[in-house]
């Protein structure tokens, strides 16, 4: 392991979801799906990290850990609890977390959607029906006229890829489908709806002369797809395959506007950049084999708790590849590891931030790492088990503490570096 450095103007935070932290919220399509006995360890998002009650401790928390930089999302059924109601408190609510975090130096980055819906968009058919591209665009609005004078970045849509495949073809998440043919639908317009809003967010920015450069994103949930046996021309065909249908056409559809096959046809929105940075949530990788169309864990790999492979070098690769088909600054909106035990983050995010040293070595502008995540947190079906957390958090007490690995990430965030020091330090048995 040798010392590295990030650029001066580098910036690192973490990244978190509203529904995976705030808790006390009965109105949207996750609530109802843990209620049905969806998750592993019969836990609900309804719990939590209380975080809607605490953010000013889990604002100084972020403090003790030198961000500059924090990746927040908004929960969609607090600011419109009912279908054209909108509420005046919730936005107030986050008008004072964004302060806060402000007074405290640390810029936040705001998702507008991160996997859940308001009930009532739910019942009228979600993101498959195309209506949902006005009620987003009416929900953008609101939300921007409100916030913008204090954001000026934000991500539209949080892995849209994740959201369609799991709740419409696997049926594991919300609504529970599995259909292609939905699965289709909703990839579309999570495409309009994307690139309606960021259009939208431009235009309502620069009509009022608020502070900042408006940056608007996707935050893209890129895996990459090798082929199990590298020699077998089925299996790298089968991974090159995989790769445009879980990410490679729905990505260039939602930069350009010009929809790609099985996504759709042509450009119904007008094509364009709709994008200012590229955003990357990068976790593992998948060797995909011809036979079955399966994916599998690369033998001999090291794992994290959840057997996700741990694949450093898939971050360099990516953001290479990404870089050379988008010409524009890099962040990684999310990358993390669970590990209960905390024995191997400190390396992951050595590792991973390794990487990105390189690469911006080579030129290439990777501006920004959001680490996920701040504290354990609901993880989904997971629920609670999963534990992505610079900070452990006991759920009964919601008592947070800080592990080992989140200390050497503090240190990172506040020198842009890792010495000789902090390897012996954290590295090492
Ligand atoms: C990503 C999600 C995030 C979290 C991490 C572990 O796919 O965007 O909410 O669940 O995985």
């Amino acid at each position: 392991m040798k010392a590295f450095k990030l650029p001066d103007h580098f910036l690192l935070g973490s990244a978190t979801a509203a529904t995976q932290i705030e808790g006390g919220d009965k109105n949207n399509s996750w609530y109802n799906w843990c209620e049905k006995g969806h998750i592993k360890d019969r836990s609900t998002c309804l719990r939590a990290n209380d975080h809607w009650n605490r953010y000013k401790e889990d604002i100084a928390l972020m403090e003790k850990l030198n961000h500059k930089v924090y990746r927040m999302g908004l929960e969609w059924s607090r600011i419109e609890p009912q279908e054209g109601r909108f509420d005046d408190e919730a936005i107030a609510h986050y008008r004072d977390e964004i302060t806060l975090l402000l007074e405290k130096g640390i810029k936040p980055l705001v998702t507008l959607h991160h996997f859940t819906n308001p009930l009532w968009l739910e019942r009228m058919g979600g993101f498959e029906d195309k209506s949902v591209v006005w009620y987003f665009e009416r929900y953008v609005k609101y939300v921007v006229e409100r916030l913008g004078d204090l954001v000026s970045e934000y991500i539209t849509i949080n892995e849209p890829n994740v959201y369609a495949t799991l709740g419409y073809y696997f049926g594991v998440w919300p609504p529970g489908v599995k259909s292609i043919k939905r699965l289709l639908k909703v990839y579309r317009n999570m495409a309009l709806c994307h690139i309606t809003a960021y259009k939208l967010i431009h235009k309502i920015r620069k009509d009022n002369d608020f502070p900042g450069k408006t940056m608007v994103g996707v935050a893209n949930h890129v895996r990459i797809f090798d082929p199990y046996n590298k020699y077998n021309p089925l299996d790298i065909l089968a991974a090159k395959i995989m790769d445009y249908l879980f990410q490679g056409s729905l990505t260039k559809s939602m930069a350009t506007g010009f929809l790609r096959p099985p996504v759709g046809l042509g450009a119904p929105k007008g094509g364009g950049r709709y994008f200012d940075f590229i955003g990357i949530n990068y976790y593992t990788r998948d060797s995909i084999r011809f036979k079955g169309f399966r994916n599998e864990v690369m033998p001999g790999t090291p794992r994290n708790d959840l057997n996700w492979e741990i694949y450093p070098r898939g971050l360099y690769r990516i953001c290479k590849k990404y870089y050379r088909l988008f010409t524009a600054p890099i962040w990684i909106t999310e990358n993390g590891t669970c590990d209960g035990e905390d024995r191997f983050r400190s390396r992951f995010i050595y590792d991973h931030l390794y990487e990105i040293s390189k690469l911006c070595k080579e030129g290439i502008p990777v501006e920004r790492y959001y680490h996920w995540t701040l504290m354990d947190n609901f993880e989904w079906v997971e629920g609670e088990s999963a534990r992505f957390g610079l900070y452990h958090v006991d759920y009964d007490t919601q008592v947070r503490t800080l592990r080992k690995s989140g200390r050497f990430y503090g240190e990172i965030c506040k020198r842009l570096e890792v010495t000789d020091d902090m390897i012996d330090m954290y590295l090492k048995d």
